[in-house]
């Protein structure tokens, strides 16, 4: 069975003709990063094609794309972005990996330090790198304009950081401090490079810890050294402090010894914690990427579970991804709402 249909170029073209307004729009705003093909809604379920500065990723996630289907997407893009390579990482198995060999040429260029810019800020690019997952998740622009629309003056907890882009745009947007949490260290190291890249005059600390133990002492509730009958390993001290925003982007399941990560069965085990995090008055951006959570339900979750944290939410913005990420149904996986409370 084929997976992709034969006429892949008709359908890069349509979307790239779909996209002129928005990009012309996001080049006056000194951006370069978005995405040209969102298959799932675009006619080839599982494939994505992204422009990330003077670099084009092709991703497959369902199925190897054939090699004549490769070549057909290699010429299109050669015509609409001449000079610019292209290399195609397919993912395609169970995990998730990079399975693909490139040519010795490509994989130097693949391997080749770059920058992207969105919304003028600078961010470190690679077409392929140590993990699987491109540095700066182009869905998340919206979230980024937004905290960037709310950052002036602000101090902002960054959970769940990954490579910092949402720390780094609030810092260029004038937060007055921010704080990065991932226990990655490779991912902040990657955070690191973008706050050089970007000309910071904030306080940006990039904490390598776990989340858990971070949000219950920045929240009061307090770690302890044994839980369950068990000696937990050692954590990050950090004191008790509050923030005017917090943002909340969790993967969708995680296991650490301090906790579980689930995006569809407990959003509230990390949802709870980051609300204590907020100052009164501030606001608390979060994400949940399950596509199988309604947002209507994920919403009365929250609202519950603020209620009974005693900071019941007295606002909320419903936050949608632009349009270079078009949604089959008007419902797109990641959904992300600002909440004040
Ligand atoms: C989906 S990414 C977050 C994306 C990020 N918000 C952004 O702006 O690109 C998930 C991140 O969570 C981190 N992570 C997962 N479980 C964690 C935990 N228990 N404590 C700290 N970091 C964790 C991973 O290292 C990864 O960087």
């Amino acid at each position: 069975m084929n997976p992709v249909p034969d006429a892949l170029s008709g359908r890069l073209a349509a979307a790239l003709e779909r996209r002129s307004a928005l990009l012309g729009r996001l080049r006056s705003e000194q951006t370069d990063a978005y995405r040209l093909f969102h298959g799932a809604a675009e006619g080839a379920a599982g494939l994505t094609v992204d422009r990330y500065g003077d670099l084009l990723l092709a991703q497959s996630f369902h199925h190897p794309l054939q090699e004549a289907q490769l070549a057909e997407l290699e010429t299109f893009y050669a015509r609409a972005f001449p000079g610019l390579p292209l290399i195609y990482n397919d993912r395609s198995r169970s995990n998730s990996r990079i399975i693909n060999k490139l040519s010795p040429k490509r994989l130097a260029a693949a391997r080749q330090p770059r920058r992207a810019r969105e919304l003028g800020v600078y961010y470190r690019i690679q077409g392929r790198h140590a993990g699987q997952d491109p540095w700066l998740f182009l869905d998340l622009r919206a979230a980024r304009r937004r905290v960037m629309r709310e950052a002036a003056g602000k101090s902002l907890l960054n959970l769940f950081a990954y490579t910092c882009g949402v720390g780094v745009a609030a810092a260029k947007a004038g937060a007055s401090r921010v704080v990065n949490v991932d226990f990655s260290k490779s991912s902040l190291a990657v955070g690191e490079e973008n706050a050089r890249l970007n000309d910071l005059g904030v306080e940006i600390s990039f904490v390598r810890s776990d989340v858990f133990p971070a949000l219950r002492q920045l929240s009061g509730l307090g770690q302890p050294r044994v839980a369950r009958g068990k000696r937990m390993p050692p954590f990050h001290k950090m004191e008790k402090q509050q923030f005017d925003l917090v943002f909340l982007d969790p993967p969708r399941y995680a296991k650490s010894p301090f906790g579980a990560v689930d995006l569809v069965n407990d959003y509230p085990a990390v949802f709870k914690p980051a609300l204590l995090c907020v100052a009164e008055g501030g606001a608390i951006l979060c994400c949940n990427n399950a596509a199988e959570v309604a947002r209507e339900a994920w919403m009365d979750q929250l609202q519950r579970s603020a209620r009974k944290a005693g900071r019941p939410i007295r606002d909320s913005e419903w936050i949608l991804p632009e349009s270079d990420f078009p949604s089959y149904d008007g419902r797109p996986p990641l959904k992300m709402a600002l909440l004040r409370v």
